[in-house]
């Protein structure tokens, strides 16, 4: 019984025991389960910080991120953003900008908003040609006396035009013959066409120290160059350009010599067919300068620029009509192509351009840019400053352009391609 009982207490013993031992591991366990789910203690070194990062990275977005000043920068998607900024400059707005000075660069917000008006069809390829041609052009240009002595001698002993640009009643007397220069046609001086002829050249035995020549490109829009060419001892302008109201500031009004296609007013006053009282009139603002007809380079141009000549005289204006002689643009167009111009027909401003670098000793042209976008930002231009009528196909005015640019490398003549400041 004793025994029974003893044994009985010694199992109930156990039992305790064992159930002390459960409660003591419980409480163990309970405790060890609590101290690992609290991550205070965790020092900071211990984390996966790397994966942390990348993880995070996506998420910083200007809409998750009002305040980012916490964020190191090298934290920041900065590759990211850079690329989404990328297409709003376009490749085709701007296929190599290299050549723009930095500080010409729109900001960034500016070029947002900007890129639209300079797009794909305003320039295709543009600054490629246009990185091209400024490679050869010298902001800082100086004269080379020895190449600019070089060429005017060429073009005095070659063309004369000092003597020979203009129809005289000495160098053309009645009964010579007139070759037109624009088709195969040759016309005798009667005593009617003499008596318009000037007695001698303006030009025999002149100088001028300083001429500006003034093509007619839109690049001189908003250039504020008026003053500067203004300033200039002897202006040349082209196929009678308008010089009032918002163009005077850009473009300037003196004028010595003009020249005058018969397209640039035949179309304007009804062939002058009508009362001719209205061309007169717009002719004031070229004050007593001389008006350069190309009488003989098409038969029909005769006519017209006769027209023009005796509407001058009967309305007593006081320009002074002279006729181009079309010998003397023959032998400008054989001098130019044999500097590599495969041109049918000069222009207009190489002509004059090529009588300024005769007769003035320091000769600055305006208003030659024969491309659609603007060489200093690429936005589009009108062909003309006042208009958008397109050039003759007869020239190939890019390709004459890259010779005055050479000549402008070589210091022989000054090209503005730039704005002339405040005035
Ligand atoms: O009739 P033409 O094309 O010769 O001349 P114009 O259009 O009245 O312009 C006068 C001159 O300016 C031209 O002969 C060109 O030499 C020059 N020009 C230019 O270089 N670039 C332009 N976009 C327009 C004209």
């Amino acid at each position: 019984m004793i025994g029974l009982l003893w044994e009985g207490r010694g199992m109930r013993g156990h039992c305790f025991s064992f159930m002390l031992t459960v409660l003591f591991l419980g409480t163990l366990l309970t405790t060890f389960i609590w101290y690992m789910s609290n991550d205070s203690h965790v020092e900071p070194h211990r984390l996966p910080a790397p994966k942390k990062t990348e993880k995070r990275a996506p998420s910083v977005s200007s809409d998750s991120c009002n305040d980012c000043s916490h964020v190191e920068p090298h934290r920041l998607p900065a590759p990211k953003k850079t690329e989404k900024r990328a297409p709003s400059v376009s490749s085709d707005s701007c296929n190599d900008c290299s050549h723009v000075e930095p500080d010409k660069l729109p900001p960034q917000k500016k070029t947002e908003e900007k890129a639209p008006s300079v797009s794909s069809d305003n320039c295709k390829g543009c600054s490629k040609v246009i990185n091209k041609v400024l490679e050869h052009y010298s902001q800082t240009w100086t004269k080379q006396e020895e190449n600019y002595l070089n060429f005017r001698s060429q073009l005095h002993t070659r063309c004369r035009g000092s003597d020979r640009a203009i129809l005289t009643q000495a160098n053309a007397p009645v009964g010579s013959k007139i070759v037109y220069d624009g088709e195969k046609k040759v016309r005798e001086v009667t005593p009617e066409l003499f008596r318009t002829f000037v007695k001698e050249s303006p030009f025999s035995n002149k100088t001028w120290d300083t001429c500006a020549v003034v093509g007619n490109g839109g690049i001189l829009t908003n250039s504020n160059c008026g003053n500067t060419i203004d300033s200039t001892q002897f202006v040349i302008r082209c196929n009678l350009p308008p010089l009032e109201n918002e163009f005077k500031a850009h473009v300037g009004s003196k004028t010595d010599i003009v020249t005058a296609n018969p397209s640039s007013y035949m179309k304007k006053f009804g062939g002058l067919l009508g009362p001719r009282r209205p061309f007169a009139d717009s002719l004031q603002i070229y004050g007593n300068s001389m008006m350069l007809f190309p009488a003989f380079s098409f038969l029909d141009s005769t006519p017209s620029c006769l027209r023009a000549l005796y509407s001058i005289e009967d309305f007593e204006i006081p320009i002074q009509p002279v006729l181009l002689n079309p010998g003397y643009v023959q032998s400008l167009t054989a001098l130019w192509r044999s500097k590599g111009l495969k041109e049918i027909r000069l222009s207009t401003g190489l002509v004059v351009t090529s009588l300024a670098l005769e007769i003035c000793t320091n000769v600055h042209l305006y208003g030659f840019w024969p491309f659609s976008n603007h060489p200093h930002g690429f936005q589009p231009l009108t062909h003309h400053y006042y208009d958008d009528q397109k050039a003759n196909h007869l020239h190939v005015m890019p390709s004459e352009f890259q010779l005055l640019l050479q000549l402008h490398s070589q210091g022989v003549l000054r090209l503005h391609l730039g704005q002339c400041g405040e005035q």
